[in-house]
Order: structure tokens, then sequence, then C-alpha cells
């Protein structure tokens, strides 16, 4: 309809006014109907359709329009609607309805999460939300992957956090123990504990063992109480698993698949990133080209921490100590891919320490095969690694991390029957939609975000 020159043609639209002007005779109605972030503009004479029926056509209202098409002499649109007729089908009382004309933080906006899609920000990032996940399923399927399906309750913590949140049917107001004080769980549906899962890897794994490449794409649920800007409790993660892949395969498959996610949503979002630009950041179209054109980084944890150790002989503060065998904290992170190399970096090799028992042991017996990807504004965007495949080493090094062996012994499995070298890695699809959209709270590019007290909608 925006884009239509049928000039003179009868048309129906249907939307949510967003403004509502003029005089006593002529009203200009801002419609949109949440399919691009362009309103179109229905011009009212005041005289045909009398001014009373426009009284409750206010912000916010549902409309349905019947009019002509017409060339508009306005600036900002080529077409607008003359109205003939129009149906209201739900006012929204100027007095209550919580989103009027002027900006709204969003803080506020958080609060009322039903309704925020409404607003022209939510609206952009929701179109930019499906628009990712179409190029992700895109860029798989291109490549001959499969989409496969793991289990979002599970019994196994795959990362060994202990941040599952369980699943219980047991009556929490009467719970059995034993002697030695703990819950009995042969009673819960399960017959055993069980809890939503942190990441379908361990599953994903299996597959790629009999399918060659797979991915995931679905929730994952962690119970961490780190109320950031970055963390969610319920997120959405993407995790491919390729057999035969070395680390090097696996961070150029990274590389490849993030910036194929770019150029789409250059190509197919541009209004959308376009308005964030201009409403929040100036800087976000220059950098998701200045990301496109760059390669990766490329180097290892010690070196990293090399980098690290200088920045602070030199004089720059952080608020974590940085040695060899530490977590990099996010401050780390950006520190290296935005003051120092100011590029995306792939950060390879780090100590068997801080990084899971699935992980291939390099032959220095201290660290292990595992990349992280680290992006401007964001800090880790991918966390993956080459898969440990030799039986002896993975069941060692899982009883030194205290996974019981009895919980993955179909894991164990895979490496007792036609184990190869794998290699897989999980992307934030949030943190992916922060950098796509320059949004800069991770609760702003989910719907209805989960987090620490936070789950109202
Ligand atoms: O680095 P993580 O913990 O890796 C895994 O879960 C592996 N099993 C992935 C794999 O190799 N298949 O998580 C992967 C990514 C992180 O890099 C981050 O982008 C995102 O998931 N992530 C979160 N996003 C939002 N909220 C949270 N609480 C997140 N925790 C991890
Ligand atoms: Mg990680």
């Amino acid at each position: 309809m925006l884009q239509s020159k049928a000039f003179g043609t009868s048309v129906q639209v249907k939307g949510w006014v967003r403004t509502r002007r003029g005089n006593k005779k002529v009203g200009f109605i801002a419609l949109n109907d949440g399919s691009t972030i362009k309103n179109v503009q229905i011009v009212v004479n005041m005289e045909d359709l009398g001014e009373e029926s426009l009284k409750p056509i206010t912000t916010g209202a549902c409309i349905c329009v019947n009019g002509v098409l017409t060339e508009s002499p306005g600036q900002g649109q080529d077409a607008e609607i003359q109205a003939r007729e129009i149906h209201l089908y739900g006012a929204a009382d100027p007095l209550t309805y919580p989103l009027q004309k002027k900006g709204h933080s969003l803080e506020f906006l958080r609060e009322i999460a039903h309704l925020r899609p409404r607003t022209n920000t939510f609206g952009a990032v929701f179109r930019i939300r499906h628009h990712m996940a179409i190029a992700i399923h895109r860029f798989f399927h291109e490549r001959g992957f499969y989409y496969f399906h793991t289990p979002i309750i599970t019994t196994s913590d795959c990362e060994g956090a202990g941040q599952m949140f369980q699943v219980t049917t047991l009556n929490l107001y009467d719970l059995k123990k034993d002697k030695s004080g703990s819950i009995d769980y042969a009673d819960d549906f399960f017959g055993r504990q069980a809890g939503l899962t942190v990441s379908g890897q361990l599953e994903g794994e299996l597959a790629a063992m009999a399918l060659g490449a797979i991915y995931t794409f679905g929730p994952t649920f962690r119970a961490e109480n780190s109320n950031t800007p970055r963390h969610l409790a319920e997120f959405w993660m993407v995790e491919p698993e390729v057999a035969f892949n070395e680390i090097e395969d696996n961070m150029q498959l990274a590389e490849d698949f993030i910036k194929y996610c770019l150029r789409c949503a250059l190509d197919n979002c541009r209004d959308d990133i376009e308005f964030l630009n201009n409403m929040f950041d100036k800087e976000l179209l220059g950098r998701l080209n200045f990301v496109l054109e760059q390669d990766f980084i490329r180097l290892t944890y010690t070196e990293g921490i090399r980098i690290l150790e200088e920045a602070v002989a030199g004089g720059h503060t952080f608020e974590f100590p940085v040695f060899w065998g530490s977590d990099l904290a996010a401050e780390h992170e950006r520190y290296l891919v935005e003051d120092h190399f100011k590029c995306p970096v792939i950060l390879t090799d780090y100590p068997k320490e801080i990084k899971s028992f699935y992980m291939k042991q390099n032959d220095d017996g201290k660290t292990v095969r595992a990349m992280d990807v680290l992006f401007p504004k964001i800090g880790e965007i991918i966390g993956g690694s080459q898969r440990e495949e030799d039986y002896a080493k993975l069941s060692e090094r899982a009883q030194e991390m205290d996974v019981p062996l009895k919980d993955i012994w179909w894991y164990l499995d895979t490496r007792r029957f036609g184990t190869a070298p794998h290699s897989g890695f999980g992307l934030g699809f949030e943190r992916l939609l922060l950098f796509v959209t320059g949004m800069t709270n991770i609760r702003d590019v989910i719907p209805f975000p989960r987090a620490p007290h936070n789950a109202e909608f």
C-alpha cells in the first residue's frame, strides 16, 4: 500500500492509530498495522464523516478505514488515503492508555511489555528478531545442516555450572526426605531430579555423530543470579555441531555465520535499522558495516592475557584482576575488542580449569580447544569448542570435574562407538540481536524477558 502508485483505487486498511491531528475541516491519522515502521496517512474530511465520529479515534485505537488511495501532497509519504468510512474496532481511552505520543523511557516500556510492541522501537526490534531467526535457518539449511530438536526438560547439566531450574511435580509443601535429609525423587514425575536445559549441546553431539552437520535453535534456561544487561534466565541459543570439524573449521563457521546474519539484517531490515540508528545509536549502521568488512582477529587466551597484563602495566585499571588462569570478565573482553584490536576477536585455547569437561584437551596438559567470539559492545557472543572425542580422556575429565558418569553414559557412548573429531558452538540469539539493533539491554530484544524477580507477562 505504502509503495503503491495505483492512485484512485479503493483500498481498505486496518491498524492502530499512532497519532491524530488536524483542525475542524480536515483530520490526519497516522495508522500503523505492524508490517513496517512506516505509517500510512489517513486524511479525513470532517464535514463528510462528522467531527463527533472522530473523537474516539485517538492514539492506540484500532480502526478499519475504507477509502481512496491518493497521491500525497505532504512530505514524508508518496501516498495517503482519503477516508470514506471509518469503523472503530476498539478505542483506547487517552486518560488510561499508557502509550501516548510523547517518548517513553525503555525502563518504563519494560513495565508495560504487553503494549510495547506497539511502539516504533519495539516494532522495529521484533521485526528484526524475526528476520534474524529466518536468516539462521536459511544459513544452515543452505549449507546442508539439519535442524535437530533437543529436549527442553533434561536430567543432565551440560555446562556443569549448577544453574538449572528444577522441574518437579512433587508437593513442595510436603516433601519426603530420606534418613540423610535428601529429597527422595523416586516419587517425582521422572523418578529422578530433572530440570530445564542449559544447552542442547550434548544431545546435539549425538545427532552430529549420525547426521553429520546439525544445529539446534531453541529456548535455554539458566538460573544464574546475574542481573546484568547481557544475561537472561530464559534466552534462545543456536548450537551447530559438525562431525569432522576441527577448531579452525569451527572458527570459520562462526565467522561466516555471524556475517551472513548481519548481511541479512542490512538487506531485509533497512528501515528498522535506520530508525534505531537515528533514535538510539548513531554508530549502529557504521558498526554493522565495519564488522562485515573485517576478518575476525584470532589469538589464544594466553596471548590475550599478555595484552591485558601489558595494559595494566601501562596504567589501565580493571575492576577484576588479570592473570593466567583467570576467567575473563566483560571488561577484559571489551578491552581486547574495543580498545586494543578495534575488531571482533576469537579467543582460543583457554585454561581447562575455567571451561567445561567436554572440551578437547591440548597436548600441553593445561589448555583446551575452546573458542569464544568476542564482539564490540557485547563481549562474548559465541562460546564453543572442539570436543574431546577420546573416551578415556573425556571420562577422566568428567570425573575430575564432578560430572557423574552414570548421568551421561549415553553421551560417553558416542566415544565408545564410532567416535570422530567434531566441533560446535553456541550463539546467544539475544546477544546477536543486541549487536544488530544497537539496543544496550538484553531485556529489550526479547518480547517477554525472564530475569531474577521478573516474569510478569
Ligand atoms: O558459552 P556458553 O555457556 O556455551 C554453551 O552453552 C555451549 N554448550 C555451547 C556449545 O558449544 N554448543 O553459551 C553460549 C552462548 C554465550 O556465548 C552467550 O552468547 C549466550 O550463549 N548466553 C547467554 N545469553 C543470554 N543470557 C544468558 N544467561 C546467557 N548465557 C549464555
Ligand atoms: Mg561461554
